[in-house]
């Protein structure tokens, strides 16, 4: 791949593609982790005297017509906040906009534009026709075909990898494709379907395999215990089945439940053999937890995608904090990414002793399952030619 680094940008109009889509609740910007991820690449093409342009896409819109809570406003807002480019939101661009040396225009949500999740070949030249240089940035991204992140850089005159993308896919190269072992891979989140083929894939690479949150019950449920009105998936128990006989998956032998769903709701603590129909599992028990800490003390390479339990409940967050801090306080290279994985970091401000924090979600996910990333491969693409 063209690295961005290696391109002289000065006096070039520059299109850089990032992933902005954060959280915004009442227009302020809740998580700024991507954001913070893309500043490095912007200011680096600031200081190299490129007429900078940003685009990213924000959350689902409807194509084709523009709606205020999916505006990039908010991101504008930030950026004038808590830095000092001199960044202006462009709403109209597709017929053609030119930044000035210094500033920095952020392109209005590109999923307002018709074409866009198509990868549309008319709207992917447009773009294309902003400028001389399309960087792709946007790791989180990488995943979609779409006129942003992979037509465009078909069509602009030079396509290159910018330095986060770039990061991103050398960090986790670097976890998956040779780790140091033992490499201990930790899927949590609430349902198996979801990640059923990055478990398999794990399978394959993983020398053990740690299974929270309400994946764990559907395994807990496979070994044939209650599990009550936990949420698990009966009909993937074959598939639990299957993962268990394959791998050194560490059980749960204890679990905290509830009876209700809601942040006021005590924890209660019981051996997994105990749980009663009316009750739910909510998180791990203290000595499952205080097992998984001890398979993660003696890892090399730790991968981690999911919380362990219903973390934003304070009664049901401890065994992701247990989880999260073991990570933190390992010296295995570590590895994070999805959205609540780090909503979990940043619970306990563990940011800073994880070796490496993806902006991916679902780009992650694909990543670690093999699967080619299309933006990627556009770019290995034009740097074959
Ligand atoms: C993400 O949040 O995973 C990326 O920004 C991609 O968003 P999408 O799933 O809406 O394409």
């Amino acid at each position: 791949i063209l690295k961005m680094t290696e391109l002289d940008l000065a006096g070039k109009r520059v299109l850089i593609r990032e992933d902005l889509n954060v959280p915004i609740k009442d227009g302020k910007v809740t998580s700024d982790a991507r954001i913070r991820a893309a500043l490095p690449t912007i200011k680096a093409a600031v200081a190299a005297g490129a007429k900078v342009m940003v685009m990213s896409h924000l959350g689902r819109p409807t194509e084709g017509q523009y709606a205020e809570e999916f505006s990039l406003q908010p991101v504008v807002n930030y950026l004038l906040e808590n830095t000092d480019l001199k960044v202006r939101l462009v709403q109209d661009y597709i017929a053609g906009v030119e930044a000035q040396a210094g500033e920095v225009l952020i392109l209005e949500n590109v999923r307002f534009n018709v074409g866009e999740s198509a990868d549309d070949e008319t709207l992917a030249k447009k773009y294309a026709a902003l400028c001389d240089i399309y960087v792709m940035d946007a790791f989180g991204t990488a995943h979609r075909a779409q006129a942003s992140t992979h037509g465009v850089g078909v069509f602009a005159p030079v396509a290159c990898g910018g330095p986060l993308l770039i990061g991103e896919l050398d960090a986790l190269g670097k976890a998956l494709h040779n780790p140091k072992r033992p490499l201990v891979a930790i899927v949590g989140g609430s349902k198996v379907s979801t990640k059923l083929t990055v478990l398999d894939a794990l399978s394959k690479i993983a020398d053990q395999l740690v299974v929270g949150g309400g994946i764990s019950n559907t395994f807990v449920a496979a070994r044939g215990y209650n599990v009550g009105r936990s949420l698990h998936e009966a009909d993937l128990i074959p598939e639990a089945k299957r993962l268990m006989d394959l791998l050194d998956i560490p059980e749960t032998v204890d679990v905290r439940v509830g009876k209700n769903f809601n942040e006021s709701e005590p924890a209660v603590i019981k051996d997994v053999s105990e749980v009663q129909d009316d009750e739910e599992i909510m998180d791990y028990g203290p000595q499952t937890a205080e097992n998984v800490a001890a398979v993660l003390k003696s890892a090399k390479t730790i991968l981690w995608n999911g919380p362990c339990g219903v973390f934003e409940f304070d009664n049901f967050a401890k065994g992701t904090e247990v989880v999260a801090r073991a990570i933190a306080d390992s010296d295995a290279f570590s590895i994070a990414g999805g959205g609540d994985t780090l909503a979990a970091i940043d619970k306990w401000d563990l940011s800073d002793k994880i070796s490496y924090i993806s902006t991916g979600g679902g780009a992650f996910l694909e990543f670690v399952e093999g699967k080619e990333l299309p933006a990627v491969a556009m770019l290995e693409a034009r740097a074959a030619k």
